[in-house]
């Protein structure tokens, strides 16, 4: 059954998780207070949906079925008004979000979910004092989050799993993997696996073991592959955990355990290497010269995204065996 959906926010998390929910067949209201970043929204998913089609990853609607699934307006009020699961996507600050909801608060149904896509924030201290918190999540969508299958999902103290199974239930109609934390623990699970592995990533570079290519290298042409089948204790198993256990005691005392962001990282940032956006960071991007947004990239960097896009649809479609087609993921 088709089911309204309103996303809030259409930035780079926000015009993701509107297609993958128009893409299922939800008709779903984005709002967005900048008519720029709307018509940059529908823009990207067009495109984004061409790329899927034309990979043959599962039965994706048409880019004109897709978009017309999406109504677009500058109104959170109205995005919310016939919605049963309300996902914001909101820039994180927590007043904005907390302003926002105070917005919606009166305008939404009463047996509505509302689902935040912070990457930082507790629902405690997103919806302190509302009268939805007993329906409110953190559903946390990994970048492309039309793409990639992770949904972290965190559920207010007062809010029970049963209440948010509906969330569950769509996004794994969408191809999803939601993920339930049992505690709310800083960073959720990925990006605490995430953060663990690129302070010691930065350390053998600052200690001068190899060049960032090497190590990158040792991470996409090793355990990176093996990753993507088995995670970090699946791969325990297969080595051994008595292996493991002689490992850890000989290994952790070495490793890395500083408690904020390394020297060569605050160095980058100073001289205004950010990265992909700014041409360059720990390696050179020439196409993103003079790029200073989060969305909306030149044409150079537009064209990695895709080329990335493209392999990680094929990778998930070996992965998941649906090279045939069949089935989203
Ligand atoms: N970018 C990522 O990789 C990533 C990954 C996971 C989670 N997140 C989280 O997702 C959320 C959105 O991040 P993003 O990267 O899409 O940001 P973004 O800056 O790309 O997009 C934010 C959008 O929100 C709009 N906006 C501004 N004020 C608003 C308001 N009052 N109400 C609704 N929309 C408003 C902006 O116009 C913009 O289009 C943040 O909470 C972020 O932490 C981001």
């Amino acid at each position: 059954m088709e089911q309204t959906i309103a996303v809030l926010g259409a930035g780079t998390m926000g015009h993701g998780i509107a297609q993958l929910l128009a893409q299922s067949g939800s008709r779903v209201y984005l709002y967005d207070p900048s008519e720029e970043a709307l018509e940059r929204a529908m823009q990207k998913i067009r495109s984004n949906v061409a790329v899927i089609r034309s990979e043959r990853w599962g039965d994706c609607p048409s880019e004109d079925q897709v978009l017309d699934r999406i109504v677009c307006t500058p109104d959170p009020v109205e995005a919310v008004a016939g919605a049963s699961i309300v996902i914001e996507a909101a820039p994180e600050k927590l007043e904005l979000k907390r302003e926002l909801y105070r917005l919606i608060e009166r305008g939404i149904r009463a047996d509505a979910i509302v689902a935040s896509n912070t990457s930082s924030y507790v629902p405690e201290q997103l919806v302190e004092g509302m009268t939805f918190a007993h329906r409110f999540v953190v559903a946390h969508f990994f970048n492309p989050a039309h793409l990639v299958p992770l949904v972290e999902i965190v559920l207010h103290p007062q809010t029970s799993r049963q209440t948010a199974e509906p969330l569950i239930r769509l996004l794994k109609t969408c191809g999803k993997s939601p993920v339930v934390l049992s505690a709310n623990v800083a960073g959720f699970i990925a990006n605490r696996l995430q953060a663990a592995l690129l302070r010691e990533a930065v350390h053998l570079l600052e200690s001068g073991v190899a060049s960032a290519r090497e190590i990158d290298l040792a991470v996409t042409e090793g355990p990176g592959l093996r990753w993507a089948l088995s995670g970090p204790l699946a791969t325990a198993d297969y080595g051994g955990l008595d292996v493991w256990e002689r490992v850890s005691d000989r290994l952790f005392p070495e490793l890395d355990t500083r408690t904020e962001a390394s020297e060569s990282i605050r160095r980058l940032v100073r001289g205004q290497r950010l990265g992909v956006k700014s041409g360059g960071g720990f390696f050179e991007y020439p196409d993103g010269e003079a790029n200073g947004a989060t969305h909306g990239l030149p044409d150079g960097v537009q064209d990695a995204v895709e080329q990335r896009d493209r392999k990680l649809i094929r990778l998930m479609m070996v992965k998941n065996d649906t090279r045939t087609g069949g089935g989203a993921q």
